[in-house]
C-alpha cells in the first residue's frame, strides 16, 4: 500500500480511483494551498502527490522527496505543468503525469465565451446594469465588433486551439492558426507578427515555456488591428499583462478576453481597470464533469507509476 498525499480539496468523488485501489489517501479538507514547507514534507513522506497548478513542485521540493526515499509521482490535475520542475524530476527518477485530452471542449467553451463576451462588451454591460449606471436604451451605446465572418487567428494548435477552431467555424469564422511547425492543416502559418496583424480574434493556446513567455508583448501588441480582440485561456505569462493593460487604456487594442494571469490570483491593477476587458478567475475547465475527469486521470497516472507502468499522461522533460 502506498502512501498519496493530495495537496489540495478535489470535486466530490475525484479520489475515487485512488481509494478504490486500496492506497493510504491523505487529502485535505482544507483549501488552503501547501506552503513550500509543507509540500517538501509532502514529498518526503509519500510515495506520490496528487498536485494542483498553484502547487510550486520545485527541485527543493523534488530533493525532499529523494531524501525521503519514497516519491515516485507528482501527478498534477491540470494539462499545464509549468508549475512543475519537470527536468529536475526527470533527473531524480520521479515521474511527472498531468491530465491531457479530458478538460479541451470545456475549455474551448471557455474561450469561446471569451471571444463571445469581450467582442460584445459583455463585462463592462453587465457591470453598468447592476451598478445603476445603465438608464435604457440608445442606439450608440454598447457597440461591440461583430465574432461571425471575422478572422480568428489561433496561437497554439493542439487539442484546445482545434476545439477553438472547429467551434469558430459554426461562427461563420476565417480561422488561422499559428504553431513553429507546420501542421498540414489549412491555415497554418509560421508568421506569428503577420497573424497578429491580420486578425479580428487572436486567442492563445500555447503551453508557457521559456519561448512562450510574453509571446505577446507590446511589439505584437502594436501589431494588432485596434478594432481587434484578444484572448487567453492559455498562462498569463504568455501576455505582458502591463502592456496589455496600456493598449486597452489607450485604445490600441479593442478589447480582451483573458481567464489567466502573469501572477495569479494577483491581477495588474491597470488591467483590473482597463475598458473592454473580461476578466474570469481562471476557470476554463471549470465544468463539475471535467474536473472530476481530471481529478480521474491524474489518480490513474499515480495508480500506474505505483504500480510500475508507463502511464499514457507521462511528462516528457
Ligand atoms: C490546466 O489544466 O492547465 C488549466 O489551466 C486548469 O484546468
Amino acid at each position: 500500500m502506498a502512501r498519496v498525499v493530495v495537496t489540495r480539496r478535489l470535486p466530490d468523488g475525484g479520489l475515487d480511483p485512488l481509494v478504490a485501489a486500496g492506497h493510504e489517501v491523505v487529502a485535505r479538507d482544507d483549501d488552503t494551498p501547501f506552503t513550500h514547507d509543507e509540500l517538501c514534507a509532502a514529498a518526503r513522506e509519500s510515495d506520490a502527490i496528487v498536485c494542483l497548478l498553484t502547487d510550486r513542485i520545485d527541485a527543493d521540493v523534488l530533493d525532499a522527496g529523494v531524501a525521503g526515499g519514497r516519491l515516485r509521482v507528482v501527478a498534477n490535475v491540470a494539462v499545464g505543468y509549468d508549475n512543475i520542475d519537470v527536468r529536475a524530476a526527470a533527473e531524480r527518477g520521479i515521474a511527472v503525469t498531468n491530465t491531457p485530452g479530458v478538460l479541451d471542449e470545456t475549455t474551448a467553451d471557455l474561450a469561446f465565451l471569451l471571444i463571445l463576451g469581450a467582442a460584445r462588451l459583455a463585462s463592462d454591460a453587465e457591470r453598468d446594469l447592476r451598478t445603476g449606471v445603465w438608464d435604457g436604451w440608445e442606439i450608440t451605446e454598447y457597440l461591440g465588433v461583430d465574432v461571425h465572418g471575422a478572422t480568428l487567428g489561433i496561437v497554439g494548435f493542439g487539442r484546445i486551439g482545434q476545439a477553438v477552431a472547429r467551434r469558430a467555424s459554426g461562427f461563420g469564422m476565417q480561422v488561422r492558426h499559428h504553431t513553429r511547425r507546420d501542421t498540414g492543416i489549412p491555415g497554418w502559418t509560421d508568421d506569428l507578427d503577420g497573424l497578429c496583424a491580420a486578425s479580428d480574434f487572436v486567442s492563445l493556446h500555447t503551453p508557457l515555456t521559456d519561448e512562450t513567455r510574453h509571446l505577446i508583448d507590446a511589439r505584437r501588441l502594436a501589431l494588432m488591428k485596434p478594432t481587434a480582440v484578444l484572448v487567453n485561456t492559455a498562462r498569463g505569462p504568455v501576455v505582458d499583462e502591463a502592456a496589455l493593460a496600456d493598449a486597452l487604456h489607450e485604445g490600441r487594442l479593442f478589447a480582451a478576453g483573458i481567464d489567466v494571469y502573469e501572477r495569479e490570483p494577483e491581477v495588474h491593477p491597470r488591467l483590473l481597470t482597463a475598458p473592454r476587458a473580461m476578466l474570469l478567475p481562471h476557470l476554463g475547465s471549470a465544468s463539475v464533469a471535467t474536473r472530476v475527469r481530471m481529478a480521474h486521470l491524474a489518480c490513474e497516472g499515480a495508480l500506474a507509476v505505483l504500480a510500475g507502468t508507463t502511464p499514457p499522461n507521462l511528462v516528457h522533460p
